[in-house]
C-alpha cells in the first residue's frame, strides 16, 4: 500500500516529493497552457485551470491507487514537472508510469530519466509491484529514449492509436518487469 504522508526519493540533480494544493502556482497552470510542453499528452484536450490543477492534485493523494510526485530541482528547490505511478492494480500489482517536465528549459538534462528511475525503484522495492508499463506518441523520441535509458523495453505498439497533428500515430509501449517478483 501506499504510506500516507508523504515520500521523498533523491535522485540525480532532482528530488520527488508528493505534491499539495500549495504547489500549484502560476508557473504550474502555464506549464498546461504550453503547446510545446502539452503536444504529445492527453490534457491538451481539456483546457486547465488553477482549480482543475488542484483537483487533480488532491483526487490523486486520495485513496490507494495513484502515486503522484513533484519532481524538484536539488539546486534552488524548483518545480520543474510530475510523475505518477498509477493507477495501480493491486490484484495485478501492475501500474503505469508518466511524466511531464513542464519547465522547458530543463528539457535535456537527463531529469526525465532520473525520475523514472526513482519511481521504478521505490514502486518495486516498497509497493511490491510486479510490471510497470509506459506508453507514449510514435515520435516523442526524449519521452521514448528516458524509458530505454532507466531500463525499460518495447512491449509492442499500437497501431494508428492517437491521433497527433491531424494524423494518427502509433502508441510505442514499454514495461519494466520487478526483478524480484515471480
Ligand atoms: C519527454 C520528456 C519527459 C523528456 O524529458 P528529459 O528530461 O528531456 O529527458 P532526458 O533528459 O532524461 O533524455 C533522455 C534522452 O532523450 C533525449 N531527448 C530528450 N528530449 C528530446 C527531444 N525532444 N528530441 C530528441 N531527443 C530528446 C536526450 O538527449 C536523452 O538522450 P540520450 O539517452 O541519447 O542521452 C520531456 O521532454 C517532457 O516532459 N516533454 C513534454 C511532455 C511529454 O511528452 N511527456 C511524456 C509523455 S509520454
Amino acid at each position: 500500500v501506499i504510506t500516507p504522508g508523504n515520500v521523498i526519493l533523491n535522485g540525480e540533480g532532482i528530488f520527488l516529493r508528493r505534491l499539495g494544493a500549495a504547489d500549484v502556482g502560476a508557473r504550474y497552470v502555464q506549464w498546461l497552457a504550453d503547446p510545446l510542453v502539452t503536444d504529445a499528452l492527453e490534457v491538451r484536450f481539456e483546457p486547465q485551470t488553477k482549480e482543475s490543477i488542484v483537483s487533480f492534485v488532491e483526487s490523486m493523494n486520495e485513496g490507494n491507487t495513484n502515486l503522484l510526485l513533484g519532481m524538484f530541482l536539488k539546486e534552488n528547490k524548483l518545480h520543474i514537472g510530475n510523475i505518477k505511478v498509477g493507477p495501480i492494480n493491486w490484484h495485478h500489482r501492475t501500474a503505469d508510469v508518466g511524466l511531464v517536465i513542464g519547465e522547458r528549459s530543463c528539457w535535456g538534462k537527463g531529469y526525465a530519466t532520473a525520475a523514472i528511475t526513482l519511481v521504478t525503484n521505490y514502486a518495486f522495492d516498497e509497493l511490491n509491484l510486479h510490471k510497470l508499463s509506459a506508453g507514449c506518441y510514435e515520435g516523442n523520441v526524449g519521452s521514448a529514449k528516458a524509458f530505454l535509458r532507466a531500463g525499460y523495453l518495447e512491449q509492442g505498439r499500437r497501431i494508428s492509436h492517437f491521433l497527433y497533428n491531424g494524423r494518427y500515430v502509433d502508441s510505442l509501449e514499454f514495461y519494466k518487469l520487478n526483478p524480484r517478483s515471480s
